[in-house]
């Protein structure tokens, strides 16, 4: 290891983990010192809770084994990311905080939250920085592998004191917000500007986590249980933006029943601009986070997309719950297909054992998916009928008995089949556009194949 004191880094950053949330770094770059990957001597700056707020990056999805990530590739928020000083790469996998949240369900009585007062919080940073700044540098012939747009030690921890600077702002504009919010004598106006400034802030990860624990959640959810309809769009979007990808966020707002609140009011509101944001919010909840996709599924929540879905014939709806389905399911799948090459780490049982318990499948069977998804299919949109494609072939496991009867599905898979075979022979210059095109013959004709 190029540190002196490794040991006392690696309970701090131990303890800068498990504190995320009370951690208001603004950050990139919680910056930690890690064991090589590959059990050698060098150490890696790892960075955590990495922020994809750039949109002009191409977005990658972490998956649990290590990925290599390009200059110009960004990640979801709270993915795991480190930077191997071996190779000189940005490196990335699936974030572990929705796991950790089932774990310790189940040890009662320890408390989920962040017992560290924001004075040891500091104190452990400035230790940090001064244990790194206290290390010696990777010794030369390393450092040759290292490729310049990485940021030196020194740097980075300039970054951090600067960012810490930011961040004090960024604090106290969310704590006037939600100071009035909170005021009785706040219309509904004001409420409605307030919220959109909140939402505009929270997809700063940090942000988002400094809302919950400024007990910002609760206005939140005091919002999504107002009679005003505006007030409930606009909280719920809050809420999605604060979830997005945040899994502190997504924990907390478990724990604050958002979820159970949230499907209340998809089955009972009536305003579609609210079930749209709504939808936002659930999707965003349960992504990654096999917990809440097993009290969502506990809770009826596919009976409760089911009656959306069959209420929304033709509308924007039924694409968004078709997706968030497909999601679901192939996010189940990938947790079981990741353990083929036998090189994951110990959470990978932990999420295996998660994911089991999501019994999806079932699910979709007994509320008669099988049977509605194939009426996106009569949408003229080709997106949409993308879409449905994608999820028919991924529920064909279970429903490929019911695709085989359904003598309308068939139908329309056939006519599909051929308007867009013409499409793409009709096509005067072969591009983009006739790519997609041939994508979605090859979604039928693999749909096909999985109901003969
Ligand atoms: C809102 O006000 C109540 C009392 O008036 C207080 O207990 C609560 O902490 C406040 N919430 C926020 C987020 O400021
Ligand atoms: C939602 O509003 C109802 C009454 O309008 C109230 O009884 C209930 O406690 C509220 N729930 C929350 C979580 O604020």
């Amino acid at each position: 290891m190029g540190f002196r004191s490794h040991a006392a880094l690696l309970a701090l950053l131990s303890l800068l983990l498990c504190c995320g949330s009370a951690l208001s770094l603004k950050s990139d770059y919680a910056l930690t010192v890690v064991e090589n990957p590959d059990g050698g001597e060098e150490g890696g700056v790892e960075e955590e809770e990495a922020t994809a707020d750039e949109g002009y990056l191409e977005v990658v999805q972490p998956t649990e084994e290590w990925q290599t990530l390009r200059p110009d590739q960004a990640v979801p928020a709270g993915s795991h990311v480190r930077l191997n000083l071996q190779t000189g790469q940005r490196e990335v996998r699936l974030g572990e905080e929705q796991l950790k949240y089932w774990t310790q369900e189940h040890r009662r009585g320890e408390d989920l939250q962040a017992s560290f007062s924001p004075e040891e919080l500091k104190q452990a940073i400035k230790n940090i920085k001064e244990d790194l700044s206290a290390g010696s540098p990777p010794d030369a012939g390393q450092q040759d592998y290292v490729v310049p747009e990485y940021r030196s030690l020194d740097e980075l921890k300039r970054d951090m004191a600067q960012l810490d600077l930011l961040v004090e702002t960024d604090v106290q504009i969310m704590k006037r917000l939600l100071e009035q919010l909170n005021s009785s004598s706040c219309t509904t106006e004001q409420r409605l500007s307030l919220l959109l400034e909140l939402e505009y802030l929270v997809h700063q990860v940090d942000n988002a986590q400094t809302l919950c624990s400024m007990g910002g959640l609760q206005l939140i959810l005091q919002g999504l249980n107002s009679s005003d309809f505006r007030l409930q769009e606009s909280s719920a979007f809050v809420l999605g933006s604060a979830l997005a990808s945040n899994p502190l966020v997504q924990v907390k707002a478990v724990e604050s029943g958002a979820l159970q609140m949230l499907l209340t009011i998809l089955v009972t509101t009536q305003p579609l601009l609210v079930k749209k944001k709504v939808l936002f919010a659930v999707a965003a909840i349960l992504r990654h986070f096999p917990y809440a996709q097993h009290h969502f599924l506990s809770h009826g929540g596919l009976q409760a997309l089911s009656e959306l879905f069959r209420a929304d014939g033709g509308g924007v709806l039924r694409t968004r719950i078709v997706t968030m389905l497909y999601d679901m399911i192939s996010e189940k799948e990938m947790i079981s297909q990741a353990g083929v090459d036998g090189l994951l780490d110990t959470s990978h049982e932990e999420r295996v054992h998660q994911y089991s318990k999501v019994s999806l499948q079932e699910e979709l069977l007994e509320m008669g998916w099988c049977g509605l998804v194939p009426q996106l299919l009569d949408s003229t949109e080709h997106d949409d009928r993308e879409k449905a494609l994608r999820a028919l072939l991924s529920m064909a496991p279970v429903c490929s008995g019911q695709y085989r009867s359904d003598s309308s599905l068939l139908g329309s898979l056939l006519s599909l089949r051929d308007q867009y075979q013409e499409i793409i022979q009709t096509e005067m210059s072969p591009g983009e556009d006739n790519d997609y095109f041939a994508d979605i013959v090859e979604l039928i004709d693999a749909l096909q194949v999985k109901i003969k």
